[in-house]
């Protein structure tokens, strides 16, 4: 395959609907585009280069892996040995921290200049633009991704969210439907992780809701039946671009008329 240049990552994203001004929440699979001349470096300054000053790109910068054992993490370290993560995984530090399964692009991003990381140190996002500083502040450690956290405020701002060669399954945003619908089974948990409080790294316990992304897939596929999803190619990537609000509100919906099965069913 030839490679990839910026131009035709441009037309691409035109296409699907990105333009001066959006404000987006992006998931790359860097990949399954194909060759990239310029690689994530090249993804994010198109990405840049078309939304403008005016504009705002979010991405997810997760760093799961600074969580309890008990989650299955850590799955490479015996049961015996979980006592000696939680003594000394190193604090979150968002200037250090990497993530973890976000991608490359994502990975790229979290270090660029003028980027936002927030708080979390579990569950951070990165943002660029415009509503950087508002998107990444003040990310609650017990609201991870409900109203008020970064994919709410995103929702506030009427946004979009960009899939690059992945599906629903990792669309963050439909946490927020997680958050906002009624459902058998819907519970919190107590999650753990290592953090800086008053100057001494702690393994910190916070209450959180209970999420999987089991059935998003589905709920991807159900959406775009009734919805208008903005669909083309880049490379071998499907694009999909999105209005966020119109995605959480079918997925609230859906959730609450299909999600019978208690989340106590399912593990991470
Ligand atoms: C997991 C995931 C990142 C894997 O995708 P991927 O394409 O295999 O990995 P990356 O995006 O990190 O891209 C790196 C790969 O790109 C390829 N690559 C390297 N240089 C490249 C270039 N110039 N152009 C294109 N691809 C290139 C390599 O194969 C590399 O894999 P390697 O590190 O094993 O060598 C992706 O499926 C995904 O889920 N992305 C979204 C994550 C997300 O938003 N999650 C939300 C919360 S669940």
């Amino acid at each position: 395959m030839k490679p990839i240049t910026k131009n035709e990552i441009k037309d691409a994203l035109y296409q699907v609907g990105l333009k001066e001004g959006s404000i987006v929440m992006v998931h790359t699979s860097l990949g399954s585009i194909g060759y990239v001349c310029g690689g994530a470096q090249a993804v994010i300054e198109t990405l840049m280069e078309i939304v403008g000053t005016e504009g705002t790109i979010m991405m997810p910068t997760q760093s799961w892996k600074n969580l309890d054992p008990e989650d299955g993490v850590h799955w490479t370290v015996a049961e015996e040995d979980w006592q000696i993560i939680r003594d000394n995984w190193p604090a979150y530090d968002k200037n250090l921290t990497p993530t973890n399964s976000m991608g490359a692009v994502a990975e790229m991003f979290r270090l660029w200049p003028g980027t936002i990381r927030s708080d979390h140190p579990a569950r951070s996002v990165s943002a660029w633009g415009k509503y950087a500083s508002y998107l990444a502040s003040n990310h609650d450690l017990s609201n991870i991704f409900g109203d008020g956290s970064p994919v709410g405020k995103l929702y506030e701002l009427d946004g979009s969210v960009l899939m690059i060669g992945v599906d629903y399954d990792k669309n963050t945003s439909l946490h927020l439907a997680d958050a906002r619908a009624e459902y058998p089974g819907k519970h919190n948990c107590m999650e753990h992780s290592a953090i800086m409080e008053n100057g001494h790294r702690i393994w910190k316990e916070y209450e959180t809701l209970f999420v999987d992304g089991e059935d998003f897939k589905e709920i991807g596929a159900a959406f775009e039946k009734e919805h208008e999803v903005r669909h083309g190619m880049l490379g071998g990537a499907e694009l999909r671009f999105m209005r966020q609000r119109e995605l959480v509100d079918f997925a609230v919906k859906w959730i609450e008329e299909n999600r019978h099965c208690s989340a106590t069913e399912y593990k991470i």
